[in-house]
């Protein structure tokens, strides 16, 4: 199968597994249950599950069922994209080439349609049929620490509000961009291994191959946001220089940018190399997550 063929087959895979975690739109109160789908259902690329499930079947020891774990992490990250774009935050219009989820239902219903995606991703992790006790709560603990305070999501994204209109320090943008994007992608990876019954070396190769693919991943979004229009983006294009973010480009370049994404690229291919052929389509997402145009 070629890749691209096999990217809309995993993405195929994870849209019916959220379907069938969601709660449908006919079910009460119908607003928050249409607010969540609206966002979930919007055409993600769906990177972090396709991460786990791919880090699984690198691992190979266990690997049925995984696709309802890794449905967790896409209702982590677009619990994060939708109050990401709250007026409090980003102020965004534009988010998957939709209009943001408060723009359609209101900042009430977006900030609970985010609670309640973030509520439920662990409820999935909780039930998960096809894993023992010990691998839920493990899954539970990586997504909640990949997501938390310390050096998580929420510490990225504190450090990232808190940095608009301060000085673009190299320091101040790692501590950024480690913890608002590469937590959430090295926890999706790690937790394909432990799903898989990863050994310790496995979870190590992992852990580096994410943290790796995490910087990288977040250098080209900023680039991104310098070079793509907002039609191809599918969200507004320029806006981080417009709020002073600190970011790659505002720090380094765009030139210098994207030399130390493919740098990062280059260290992420060198941490499979325990997995050989197996981890060939780990290669591959890496690739496609640093040369992608939106
Ligand atoms: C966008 O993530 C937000 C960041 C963490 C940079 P993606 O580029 O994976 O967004 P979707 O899921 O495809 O919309
Ligand atoms: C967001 O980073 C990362 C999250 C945790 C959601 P950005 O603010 O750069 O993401 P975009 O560019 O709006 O997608
Ligand atoms: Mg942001
Ligand atoms: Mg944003
Ligand atoms: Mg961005």
């Amino acid at each position: 199968m070629d890749l691209r063929q096999y990217v809309v087959e995993q993405q195929r895979l994870v849209n019916e597994e959220l379907d069938r975690v969601a709660p449908p739109e006919s079910q009460s109160p119908e607003t928050i249950h249409k607010a969540m789908r609206y966002s979930l259902f919007a055409g993600g690329k769906r990177l972090r599950p396709m991460l786990c499930m791919e880090a699984c079947h690198a691992v190979g020891r266990r690997t049925e069922g995984v696709a309802r774990a890794a449905c967790a992490l896409e209702l982590i990250h677009t619990y994060s994209l939708i109050h990401d774009d709250l007026p409090a935050l980003d102020n965004d219009d534009l988010r998957r080439g939709r209009p943001t989820n408060h723009k359609v239902f209101g900042e009430a219903l977006a900030i609970l349609a985010g609670d309640s995606l973030l509520t439920l991703a662990f409820e999935v992790l909780a039930r998960l049929p096809q894993a023992d006790g010990e691998t839920r709560a493990a899954l539970v603990a990586e997504l909640a620490a990949a997501s938390g305070t310390v050096e998580g999501m929420i510490a990225g994204q504190v450090r990232d509000i808190e940095g608009e209109g301060a000085q673009p320090t190299a320091e101040r943008l790692e501590a950024i961009h480690r913890a608002k994007t590469g937590a959430l992608l090295t926890a999706s990876v790690r937790m394909g291994g432990i799903y898989g019954g990863a050994t310790e070396e496995e979870l190590a190769a992992l852990t580096s191959y994410g943290r790796h693919i995490g910087l990288a991943f977040q250098i080209v979004d900023d680039v991104l946001d310098v070079e793509q229009p907002s039609e191809t983006l599918g969200k507004t294009a320029g806006k981080d220089a417009a709020q002073r973010k600190i970011t790659f480009p505002a720090v380094y370049g765009v030139e210098e940018s994207k030399r130390m994404a493919e740098q990062e690229l280059s260290k992420a291919h060198a941490a499979l190399a325990l997995f050989g052929e197996r981890g060939a389509r780990l290669h591959a997402l890496a690739d496609l997550m640093v040369r992608r145009t939106a």
